[in-house]
Parts: structure tokens; sequence; C-alpha cells
């Protein structure tokens, strides 16, 4: 039996995606092992294979076919543009990409003001303003704490995640508006799918019944 590869993105996400697949009883008991520091487990009596990867890196494994399903939250999808399938919302990991400032940056969205935008989603922050709303930015890349930006003006405002809001209203800033909603994904390698479709096939079917 050929090894079916997953990627997941490292993290809380990981271990909520390792919480449904217990549902359909697979199991990796070594996963929940919080001093390990292993990137890759396996279950070989349903022969599984997993690997953790940086949330942005999956799709690029998944893209590649060295793992054949990856999980990692539609924002990462958007921003990367791999060519793979995205077959199933697994309606964790909810969250919201949005524009956010202080509330006096409110009416620079509604001009044709050359604004700068910091955010960790340029390709997400690009579209949004050049095709949806017609705005021309300046947008600058950070790696995190991206809140940081408008409080010590590097940008009038960001493009970020917001989850609970809670990171926001510590740091006296607003969602102005909201770009999308976002969710954890399950995508799968497009040759994987035509190679493995029964039991890929299989996984998601199972998958698909835990989360509906
Ligand atoms: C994310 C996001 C926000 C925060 C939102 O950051 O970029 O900063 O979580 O969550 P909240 O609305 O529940 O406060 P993350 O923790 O991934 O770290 P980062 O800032 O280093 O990217």
């Amino acid at each position: 039996m050929r090894t079916i590869t997953f990627a997941l993105a490292k993290g809380r996400l990981a271990k909520k995606f390792m919480g449904l697949l217990a549902q359909s009883g697979i199991n990796v008991p070594e996963m929940s092992d919080p001093s390990t520091r292993k990137l890759i487990f396996e279950d070989k009596e349903h022969g599984l294979r997993f690997f953790l990867a940086k949330p942005s890196d999956v799709p690029t494994y998944v893209e590649y076919g060295v793992a054949d399903i990856g999980v990692c939250g539609k924002d990462t999808l958007m921003e990367e543009g791999r060519k793979l399938y995205e077959v199933l919302d697994l309606g964790i990991g909810k969250c919201r990409m949005c524009v956010c400032g202080p509330e006096s940056a409110a009416s620079l969205l509604h001009s044709r003001q050359l604004i700068r935008v910091a955010t960790k989603y340029p390709v997400i922050t690009r579209d949004y303003f050049y095709n949806r709303k017609h705005q021309t930015v300046e947008i600058i890349k950070l790696n995190g704490s991206v809140e940081l930006a408008p409080i010590v003006g590097l940008s009038e405002v960001i493009v970020d995640i917001v989850e609970t809001g809670s990171t926001l209203k510590e740091n006296g800033l607003l969602v102005l508006e909201e770009v999308c909603q976002l969710s954890a994904k399950v995508i799968v390698n497009q040759v994987s799918m035509k190679m493995e479709s029964e039991r890929i096939g299989d996984i998601i079917q199972s998958l698909r019944r835990i989360v509906h």
C-alpha cells in the first residue's frame, strides 16, 4: 500500500485537524506529545504520514506532490496561488481578513489618496485595493506583529487576520473594511487525486461526514 502523505499547518490547525481525524479512527498519539520537536509522523497501520510545515509552505509541499493532501488556511491559498485542488472546507480556524487601522484612517479608504498599507499578505492586499476598490496604494510587506505599523507611523492601515479582535482592541485599532471570510481548507495534489482517487476520496468523504 502506498503511503498517503499529509502536510499540515503546524500549530493549532494541525492539532484541530488531528482531532477531526481521530473521530474517523485515525490516531497518532506521538503527535500530541507537547515536548516533541519531530516534524514527520507515521501511522503505519493506515499507511499515512504527516508533515508539520510552516503554514505558508503547505501549498508548496502539495503542489510539488511530496504531500498528497494539505491542510491550511484560505488566506495561505489565496496568497500563494498554487496549482492544486481545494476540496473541503473544514469549518475550523474561522477568521476574517480585514483592513484595519485607527478610526481616523477610515476616510482615507474612500478617497483617491495614495496610502500605505502594511501586511503579511501583499497578494491579497494588491487584489483587494487594485481590483476591487480601484485604489492605488503602497504595499509594505511585514512578517508579523503587523498591528505595530499604523501605531508607529509606518503605514496608515494594515490588512491582517482578525479572529477574536483582541489584538486590535488592545492596540487601539478597528476593523475598517472586511476583505473576506477565512477558514481551514483541505487541498489535494492534482496528480495524487487521479492516481489515488479511491483512498483520497475515502479520506475526504469521512472528513466531510465529520465536519458537516
Ligand atoms: C494573528 C494576526 C493578528 C492576530 C489576530 O497573528 O496577524 O495579529 O493573530 O487575532 P485576534 O483577532 O484573535 O487578536 P499571529 O498570532 O499569527 O502572529 P503575528 O502577528 O506574528 O503574525
